[in-house]
């Protein structure tokens, strides 16, 4: 039998089937948050963070919290890593004291070394590239809405190609999705080695990618309509005018969503800058979902750590 998946390093880690299961137990762990409360008794999840975090520490305190669990919440100068101790030798104290280590920080390289290193579960809880974390709870989110039949529906992400509109595109393809990404192009575009990717994922699975520079084209008849902050942490501050102006066509406002579909929704991963990629008419609208899915930030967290510590994902 192939070995089960041990860590979720980047969004294209996870298969279709893996996250049907993640998505189901999830949905399970919204209905009864302490249905598990003895997998992670008397053990400790280390949570290493060297970004800033509202939601994402939040709901990984709390999914270990309601596993059992304790959390050990630590910040780079915390650690001797901040004084030059090696990512290796880091990753393996931690497996020596903790189940699992959910990280947060800029290199997905430094998220890979730990992953190699670690015995234990190493979970991406956001990079520079990816936010694979962040994707389950938005596909959680588009399921309880939508169902799980997404023929003819579109999934449009609009703004700056960044960590979350990588997530969108690997995930969304891995889903069969009609992912749609419309950015202002150039240094604002995804990455080009994550659309191939993308691609690729999408010609087994039965999705479709589009990659465009038009937002108006992109939001025609859109199911969803996603949007992430303009300046990501770590963004070069050197940019911001450049790149506002250039994102200001893509912000997300009430006649835009006006070329929607009928029963579409805005999505965004938050926090967010209302006046800046969204209109607050439209965040705190009706067809605003951003506070269920930040609610499944902690059932898909807790989903995620629930089953990789049993060792029963399957990986690509
Ligand atoms: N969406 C998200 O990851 O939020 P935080 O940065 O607050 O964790
Ligand atoms: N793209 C944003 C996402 C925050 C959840 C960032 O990386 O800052």
């Amino acid at each position: 039998m192939a070995s089960p998946l041990k860590s979720l390093l980047r969004s294209s880690d996870l298969s279709k089937s893996d996250i049907e299961l993640l998505l189901n137990t999830a949905s399970k762990f919204a209905k009864n948050p302490l249905r598990a409360k003895k997998t992670l008794a008397k053990r400790t999840v280390a949570i290493y963070m060297t970004k800033s975090s509202t939601r994402t520490r939040l709901a990984s305190e709390t999914a270990v919290a309601h596993l059992g669990g304790t959390p050990i919440f630590l910040r780079a100068d915390d650690l001797q890593i901040g004084r030059g101790e090696t990512i290796s030798d880091t990753a393996k104290i931690i497996s020596g004291f903790c189940s699992a280590l959910i990280v947060r920080t800029f290199a997905q390289s430094d998220v890979d070394e730990l992953g190699k290193y670690a015995s234990v579960p190493v979970i991406n809880a956001l990079t520079d590239d990816d936010h694979p974390t962040q994707l389950l709870a938005d596909w959680l989110t588009i399921r309880e809405n939508f169902g799980r039949d997404i023929k003819n529906r579109k999934f449009v992400y609009l703004g700056d190609g960044n960590n979350v509109a990588n997530a969108w595109l690997i995930m969304g393809a891995t889903m069969g999705a009609h992912v749609v990404v419309a950015t202002p192009g150039g240094k604002w575009a995804p990455k080009s080695s994550i659309v191939e990717a993308a691609n690729k994922i999408a010609k087994l699975s039965g999705g479709k990618i589009e990659i465009t520079t038009d937002p108006q084209a992109a939001a025609k008849d859109a199911s969803v309509i996603y949007t992430d902050v303009w300046m990501s942490m770590g963004d070069s501050e050197s940019d911001r005018a450049e790149k506002f102006t250039a994102l200001t066509p893509f912000a997300v406002t009430n006649e835009l969503m006006k070329l929607t579909a009928k029963d579409s929704i805005f999505m965004h991963c938050l926090p967010a800058h209302r006046g800046e990629e969204v209109a607050a008419e439209v965040i705190d609208g009706p067809k605003s979902l951003v506070w269920r899915q930040a609610f499944h930030r902690r059932t898909t967290i807790q989903a995620l750590l629930y089953h990789l510590t049993r060792g029963e994902l399957k990986g690509n």
